[in-house]
């Protein structure tokens, strides 16, 4: 049998990690034919949730799944780890200045980052969740200088999917017509959807659809269905958010299909006039375990303009976390 793959999850007591660990277990981050063992990281606090959750895990009696360890130190928790979900963040409550949400979260990622440096296995990838994901991510990230920056990853795939649902329900097809569809620069409210190369059935997007309905209600539904979900279900999106991450981390390692590409948040080589270092959302395919900027895609006034919007926020938030020195 194969050996199993080391996969850690933080902020596993959560709702996100609830969701997500029964997907990882049934095999569906790697694939069907590959054995895991889960490393699950919380706070001191919440360790004998996870470990409730480590019962249920084992009573799923799942084929795939050779063991579940619980820790509290993420020294122990990213020792030999292939796979890194960090999920875990500190949530922005009642009163709090973006300043004192990039300080607190400094304080989860940067050392992180370090145990990621110090004891991960040599293929190492890590997607970042917890928000502000992009930001989180770059501190993690500039505390790992043995790891290859483009193993550190943020998640926008949810934003990506969200767009695909909107699309697919507008135009009366399956997510499966679409094809080509962008999420472009932070996981914010400034993000930017852009179906400017989008295709449905081979057909443009872009002309099927109103130019009013995409500016006036497609973008902003996309970028805003976070605070919808919160709106109508009473708590954050979770499900939706683990199934995005099983699908970034399944395509990275598997590959993306001929034809198409995803979205994801990878660090920034300058592309698109994106400047390099940060970590922004682009359009993307992988292969043999690497994502590639998708190149040469023409992007108009009205697209410049967003993205340019998007990246500023990436720019100021990365200003922030440097003058706190927490990269
Ligand atoms: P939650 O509050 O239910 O769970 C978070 C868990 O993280 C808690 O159990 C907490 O104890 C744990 N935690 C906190 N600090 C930790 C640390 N230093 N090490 C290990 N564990 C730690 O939150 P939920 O709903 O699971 O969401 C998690 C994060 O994902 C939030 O930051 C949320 O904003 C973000 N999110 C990101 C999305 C994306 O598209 N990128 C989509 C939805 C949520």
């Amino acid at each position: 049998a194969e050996t199993p793959v080391n996969v850690t999850v933080t902020g596993a007591a959560g709702q996100i990690g609830y969701a997500l660990l029964f997907r990882i277990a049934s095999g569906q981050l790697l694939g069907a034919q590959t054995p895991v063992r889960l490393r699950l990281l919380e706070i001191p606090a919440a360790v004998r949730a996870a470990e409730g959750t480590a019962l249920e895990l084992q009573d799923g009696a799942f084929p795939l799944l050779s063991g579940v360890d619980v820790f509290d130190n993420p020294k122990a928790a990213f020792d030999g780890a292939n796979v890194a979900l960090l999920v875990g963040a500190r949530p922005r409550t009642k009163g709090m200045e973006r300043g004192d949400l990039l300080e607190a979260n400094g304080g989860i990622f940067k050392p992180q980052g370090e145990a990621i440096n110090a004891g991960a296995a040599a293929d190492i990838k890590v997607l970042v969740v917890g928000n502000p994901a992009n930001t989180n991510a770059l501190i993690a990230q500039s505390h790992a200088p043995d790891v290859p920056a483009d193993r550190f990853t943020a998640m926008t795939r949810l934003d990506h999917n969200r767009a695909l649902a909107q699309l697919a329900g507008k135009l009366g097809v399956s997510v499966s017509a679409l094809k080509k569809v962008t999420i472009w620069g932070n996981h914010s409210a400034t993000q930017y959807p852009d179906v400017s190369h989008a295709l449905v059935e081979g057909r443009s997007v872009a002309e099927a659809v109103d130019r009013g309905w995409l500016v006036d209600e497609f973008i902003p539904r996309v970028a805003k269905r976070g605070a919808e979900i919160i709106e109508v279900r009473g708590a954050s999106s979770a499900a939706s958010a683990a199934s995005a991450a099983i699908d970034h981390v399944y395509d990275w390692v598997n590959g993306t299909p001929e034809g198409d590409w995803t979205s994801a948040a990878i660090v920034s080589d300058g592309s698109y006039g994106v400047p390099a270092g940060l970590v922004s959302s682009f359009p993307v395919t992988s292969a043999g375990g690497k994502w590639e900027i998708v190149q040469g895609l023409e992007v108009d006034e009205f697209s410049r303009g967003r993205i340019d919007a998007s990246v500023a926020e990436l720019t100021e938030e990365r200003d922030a976390v440097q003058r706190l020195g927490l990269i």
